[in-house]
């Protein structure tokens, strides 16, 4: 049974989004360990069942003093991560030593305590520029950039960690996580922002003049990138999802999360337009390095071996939510109540 789930970022985007369907639909109890250096605090959910624990994932006598010593942690979720593909490509070796060394240090000290399950934050940048679309989970992994190849490392160091320990782990492959909760308020906030929704939605409440658009000459039906947009209350649910397979006897692998629709850069700012009512006037700007033309998932996996089912379906929904945190909170978690 897994009563105690430990989430490693639980204070960032994807991870508190993780954490509040912990809340919402297990029984666990939630351990967030984060060291707030790209998290939040204001968006640990104040309840007995949520316990916040400030501190490097990294730092191993600490890992294992005040998390693994004190609790019994029956499951891992891992969304410690720098994420930012150029300055990974600029800066390779604080990517490696992020993504890679911190989690290899939260693997030792889950094997010491004899932690049974794991379930990783993947990203689609393990596919390079993939051959086919759909992407299915089992094409070829070719990264372009040392942001993928740091994840790349990560499961397979899992699948060896799993021949060997017996370790069960799902490693979950995000296409382009967007979007924020329904009813609470937390959302989406890097700083800087690189993201294409934050981004055009910053120039809908008159933080930015234009949106810049990376390129118009791609392979694609319009000429702009396509990309895959999932809700991130549907990436968090795939992680449960996940937990309860691996609980119940399911073999580790490796998943592809997203919608199964691409849309285009020029598409998804026509959505923001109708969604915002702002005109959002957008720019065509030189591409930017390192972009694939289209990255779409093939999701069957997910659906069929997790029993994964999506709630938002379509772009304007999800900007939607988007739109109403960034409403809410135009400055982040900053001034947020
Ligand atoms: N884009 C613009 N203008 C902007 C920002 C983005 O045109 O101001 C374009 C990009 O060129 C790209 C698309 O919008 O074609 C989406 O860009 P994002 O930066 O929002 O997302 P990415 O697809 O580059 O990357 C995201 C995550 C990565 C992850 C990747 C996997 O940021 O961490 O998805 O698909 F690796």
């Amino acid at each position: 049974e897994v009563k105690n789930v430990l989430v490693c970022g639980g204070a960032g985007y994807i991870g508190s989004h993780t954490v509040l369907e912990l809340t919402r639909q297990s029984d666990s109890t939630v351990y967030i360990l984060d060291n707030l250096s790209t998290g939040y605090e204001k968006t640990i959910p104040k309840s007995d069942r949520v316990v916040f624990i400030n501190g490097d994932v990294s730092d191993v006598d600490f890992v294992d003093r005040e998390v693994f010593s004190k609790y019994k942690i029956d499951a891992v979720m891992h969304f410690c991560a720098l994420i930012v593909v150029p300055e990974s490509v600029t800066n390779p070796l604080k990517y490696y030593d992020n993504n890679v060394v911190g989690t290899l240090r939260l693997l030792q000290v889950m094997q010491k305590h004899e932690v049974p399950y794991f379930i990783f934050s993947s990203t689609a940048a393990v596919f390079g520029i993939p051959e086919t679309s759909p992407i299915d989970p089992s094409a070829a992994t070719v990264p372009i950039n040392p942001y993928g190849e740091t994840k790349l490392v990560v499961e397979r160091m899992l699948r060896w960690c799993s021949e060997a320990y017996g370790l069960k782990f799902a490693s979950l492959r995000y296409f382009n996580a967007c979007g924020a909760d329904k009813e609470i308020n937390i959302g989406e906030c890097h700083k800087p922002e690189s993201h294409l929704i934050p981004i055009i939605l910053q120039v809908a409440l008159g933080q930015r003049e234009n949106v810049q658009v990376f390129g118009d000459d791609y392979n694609t039906v319009d000429g702009t990138c396509v990309r895959d947009y999932i809700h991130v209350t549907d990436l968090a649910t795939a992680h449960i999802r996940a937990l309860e397979y691996l609980a119940k006897g399911g073999k580790s692998d490796v998943f592809n999360l997203g919608s199964g629709l691409g849309y285009t850069v020029k598409e998804v700012v026509d959505a923001c337009r109708k969604v915002t009512g702002h005109p959002i006037p957008a720019v065509v700007s030189p591409r930017r390095g390192g972009d694939p033309d289209s990255l779409v998932a093939g999701s069957k996996k997910a659906e069929e071996v997790l029993g994964w089912t999506r709630k938002y379906d379509s772009i304007e929904k999800i900007v939607e939510t988007a739109w109403r945190w960034h409403k809410n909170n135009p400055h982040g978690f900053d001034h947020a109540h």
